[in-house]
């Protein structure tokens, strides 16, 4: 079976070492000294300002719409994993769909502004499939509308714009390291941001809101995360250069192997971006055709994944608003199998079979 994603997995023998210091220390969660390092290092190998560890990239999503206490209107995309949206349905706030660009997949954000109304709080846009937003657009919108900046960069680990890290803009920015992701710690997530009160408000969300065993500074929630998760993260680290590398060769060699193929659409990078090479999408003609070239994948026991369908505003609890772009990218749209083992062979045969069921 060649599945869209498998997790990266560093030896027992590594992980094991954490593992028997957590049992001699006994102390398992609660900011525990892993969590703390795995701060530490997350911070000097991304260059970033400020990072919390968290259980999830949704909570992550939610602390960020929390910590600016938002109400009313949240413009979003509707081309991104449903977390996005539901994030921002949990926090009580109202999703208003902006339609993505055809090429990036991202927002556009041509059509922000004629979304914006006296309701409106913030922008909560998605660097999707790792592959970052005009940013520079976003921010000149958002400073003159006086609107929060939230990015969802679920997939961005090791992605950077314009020579940073793209966790370094927004107001926030938020990360999963869920097991599917390039870097991940089993379960995980963060927030990023550069404002140290800001940081210190959402330390507060993550753990209950508790100033001390006995006070509380704000209402909270349980968005810790733990010390075998840390580990984990830990071990992935030491990894990561390897993990970015492989990806970006195989992600060539698709590229190479499906460049010349007109009858399928490829991801086209925002300009300014060093993209992580986190995810391989291809875009079909029509629905009948993904159906057709996955049927074909599925017999040689491939398993392409629709990444991501439904387009965000046909969701049966959002109102429905048209984004024409974004649901005929939806329909169409397949991301092929990428993880660090994936072979050379496997990617030839998958590349083989998909131009043979045009
Ligand atoms: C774009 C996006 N946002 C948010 C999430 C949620 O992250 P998590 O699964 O860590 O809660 C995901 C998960 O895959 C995602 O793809």
């Amino acid at each position: 079976m060649i599945p869209v994603t498998k997790p990266f997995l560093p030896s027992q023998e590594e992980y094991q070492r954490h593992l028997n210091a957590i049992w001699n220390r006994q102390w398992l969660t609660n900011n525990g000294p892993l969590v703390n390092e795995l701060e530490t290092r997350l911070k000097e190998y991304l260059d970033t300002s400020n990072v919390l560890f968290l259980a999830n990239g949704t909570l992550a999503l939610q602390i960020a719409v929390k910590v600016f206490d938002l109400k009313g209107e949240v413009i979003t995309t509707p081309f991104s994993y449903v977390a996005t949206t539901s994030a921002i349905v949990w926090e009580n706030c109202r999703p208003v769909f902006v339609d993505i660009d055809a090429e990036t997949f991202n927002i556009d954000p041509s059509k922000i502004e004629e979304a914006i109304t006296e309701d409106t709080t913030a922008i909560l846009a998605t660097h999707v499939f790792g592959n970052a937003c005009d940013i520079d657009a976003i921010k000149t919108i958002a400073d003159k509308h006086n609107l929060h900046v939230i990015y969802d960069a679920a997939h961005c680990f090791g992605t950077k714009y314009k020579n940073k890290t793209v966790f370094e803009y927004g107001d926030v920015s938020t990360a999963s390291f869920h097991a599917t992701k390039l870097f991940h710690t089993i379960e995980g997530g963060a927030v990023f941001c550069q404002d140290n009160e800001l940081a210190d408000k959402m330390g507060l969300l993550r753990n209950f809101g508790h100033t001390s065993p006995v006070t509380f500074g704000s209402v909270g929630i349980n968005a810790k995360n733990s010390e075998f998760h840390a580990a984990m993260g830990l071990c992935c680290l030491d990894h990561i250069d390897d993990i970015l590398v492989t990806r970006k060769t195989q992600w060539q060699r698709y590229e190479s192997l499906l460049r010349a193929e007109k009858r399928i659409q490829l991801l086209k990078i925002t300009p300014g971006c060093e993209f992580n090479y986190a995810y391989f999408p291809i875009v079909l003609q029509d629905e009948a055709q993904l159906n057709k070239v996955t049927a074909a994948l599925n017999l040689q026991y491939v398993q392409p994944r629709r990444y991501f369908y439904p387009s965000l505003n046909n969701l049966s609890y959002v109102k429905q608003q048209p984004c024409p772009v974004s649901e005929s990218i939806s329909e169409r749209v397949i991301c092929l199998p990428l993880y660090h083992s994936l072979r050379k062979e496997d990617q030839d045969m998958i590349t083989r079979v998909i131009i043979k069921n045009l």
